[in-house]
C-alpha cells in the first residue's frame, strides 16, 4: 500500500483538516487518559510549525447523529492545549457557519478543533453532502486517526474524494508498525490471542494461522479448546457450541504448519472474586468444582522459553483474569518477558486492543513494547485481516509505500 505523508505537502498558509481520535475515555468528566491525545501531538505540532492552518475534526462516543451536550468535545479543547503547549480554539459545529467563521479567523501556526462529527448523522452514513461541507473547510486532509479507520464514515472516508489525502504521523506509524508484524515480518512470528470467547475472535484466529508459525491461545478462550480436546475444565468459562469450530481450527492449524499453544497447567479458584484461595494445578487435574482464572506458572515459563526463538510477536488478549488479582500474574510475567526481549533488540512486539494495552500499562512495560496500537476496534480487525476503509480511502498511487 502507497501514502502520502506530512512529507509530501507544503502547508504554509494551507487550511489542513485532521481528522483525529479523540475518543478518550472519561469518568466523573474528567480525561481518565491521554494516550490518544498525545499520540496526535507530533502531527498537529508539525503542521503548526509548518506554518498550517490546523483544523482538528473527531468523533467522541456515539450520540447517534444529534447534539449530546454530555458527549461534546470542548473539555477535550482543554487537554489538547495543555498537551501541545499550543492555544487551541474551539468551535462549537463542526458544519455551517459557526464552522466556517472560525476557520476563517484562524491565522498560520494555529489550531481549531471543531466539535463532534457525530452530532451529524451523515457522519456515520458517510453521506456524501457532509463530506463535501466538511472539505469545503480545507485545502489539504490529512488523517490521523488509525482507530477509526475501520469506519467508512464523512470524516474518514467521504471527504477523501474532494480534498488530496494524507496520512499523519500517528496513522504512518500505526501503519509501519503494524504491516511490519504481519504484512512482511521476520520469521518467525509468534501470536498471543486471549480473551473469553472463541466466538467473537474466529475471524482473527482464521487469519493468524495464515500468517504466524506459532500462535499461543489464552484467556477463557484457551477452555474452549481443552474442553473441545477432552479435557475437564470444570465450571470454567467455555462455549461447548464452539466446540466443533475448535477441532477444525486445530486440524488447520496443523495442515498449515501452524502450531497451536495451550497451557499447560492453570491457576483455579471455586469462586471468581479479588484474591480468593487458588490452586495451580497440571491441566488434565482441574477439579470439577473450580474455574481456571489464569494460566499457570508452568505455562508462564513454557512461554517465556519460546520468546528467544520469535523475531515477532503480535500481541491480542490478557491470559488470564487479569483485572481481578492475583489472576493478572501470568499476564504481567509474560508482559515483562516480552518487554526485556524486545529491549535486548531480539524482538519486534505489536500490541493492541483495549485490554491488551490496559494490561502492559498494568506490568508498567508500554515503553519497553515495540509498538502498542491506540486502536481496539480497528487493531481488532486489522488482525482479521480486512480492509480498512479510512486505509484504502488514503491509497495513493504516487504515494510513499510503507514500510517494506
Ligand atoms: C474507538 O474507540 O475504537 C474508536 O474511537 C472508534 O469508536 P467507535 O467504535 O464508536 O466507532
Amino acid at each position: 500500500m502507497a501514502f502520502k505523508t506530512l512529507d509530501d505537502m507544503d502547508v504554509r498558509g494551507k487550511r489542513v483538516l485532521l481528522r483525529a481520535d479523540l475518543n478518550v475515555p472519561f469518568r466523573d468528566g474528567k480525561i481518565t487518559d491521554l494516550t490518544r491525545i498525545e499520540r496526535h501531538a507530533p502531527t498537529i505540532s508539525e503542521l503548526a510549525r509548518k506554518g498550517a492552518r490546523v483544523i482538528v475534526v473527531s468523533h467522541f462516543d456515539r450520540p447517534g447523529g444529534k447534539r449530546v451536550e454530555t458527549m461534546s468535545l470542548r473539555p477535550i479543547s482543554a487537554a489538547l492545549r495543555d498537551v501541545l503547549g499550543l492555544d487551541v480554539f474551539f468551535a462549537d459545529d463542526c458544519l455551517g457557519p459557526i464552522a466556517e467563521d472560525a476557520v476563517a479567523r484562524l491565522e498560520p501556526g494555529q489550531v481549531l478543533l471543531l466539535e463532534n462529527t457525530r452530532f451529524y448523522g451523515g457522519e456515520e452514513d458517510n453521506d456524501p453532502e457532509m463530506a463535501r461541507q466538511l472539505a469545503a473547510l480545507a485545502d489539504i486532509y490529512v488523517n490521523d486517526a488509525f482507530s477509526s479507520a475501520h469506519r467508512a464514515h464523512a470524516s474518514t472516508d467521504g471527504i477523501t474524494r474532494h480534498l488530496p489525502s494524507h496520512a499523519g504521523r500517528l496513522m504512518q506509524r500505526e501503519l509501519e508498525a503494524l504491516s511490519a508484524a504481519l504484512e512482511n515480518p521476520d520469521r518467525p512470528v509468534g501470536a498471543i490471542v486471549g480473551g473469553s470467547k472463541v466466538s467473537t475472535k474466529l475471524a482473527l484466529i482464521g487469519n493468524m494461522l495464515e500468517k504466524v508459525d506459532v500462535l499461543v491461545i489464552g484467556g477463557a478462550m484457551a477452555n474452549t479448546f481443552l474442553a473441545a480436546q477432552g479435557v475437564g475444565v470444570g465450571r470454567s468459562l467455555q462455549e461447548p457450541d464452539m466446540h466443533e469450530t475448535a477441532r477444525e481450527i486445530l486440524a488447520q492449524a496443523q495442515a498449515r504448519g501452524c502450531e497451536i499453544v495451550l497451557p499447560v497447567d492453570a491457576v483455579t479458584a471455586t469462586e471468581f472474586r479479588p484474591n480468593p484461595p487458588t490452586r495451580v494445578v497440571p491441566i488434565a487435574e482441574v477439579p470439577a468444582d473450580s474455574m481456571i482464572l489464569d494460566v499457570g506458572p508452568a505455562t508462564v515459563e513454557a512461554l517465556k522459553a519460546r520468546l528467544p526463538a520469535l523475531k515477532t510477536l503480535v500481541w491480542n488478549g490478557p491470559l488470564g483474569a487479569f483485572e481481578t488479582p492475583p489472576f493478572d500474574a501470568a499476564t504481567v510475567a509474560l508482559a515483562h518477558a516480552v518487554a526485556e526481549a524486545t529491549s535486548a533488540g531480539h524482538l519486534r512486539s505489536v500490541a493492541g486492543g483495549g485490554d491488551t494495552v490496559a494490561a502492559l500499562k498494568h506490568a508498567g512495560v508500554v515503553d519497553q513494547i515495540s509498538y502498542v496500537s491506540t486502536a481496539g476496534g480497528a487493531f481488532l480487525e486489522w488482525l482479521e485481516g480486512k480492509v480498512l476503509p479510512g486505509i484504502l480511502a488514503l491509497e495513493s498511487l504516487d504515494g510513499v509505500i510503507i514500510p517494506s
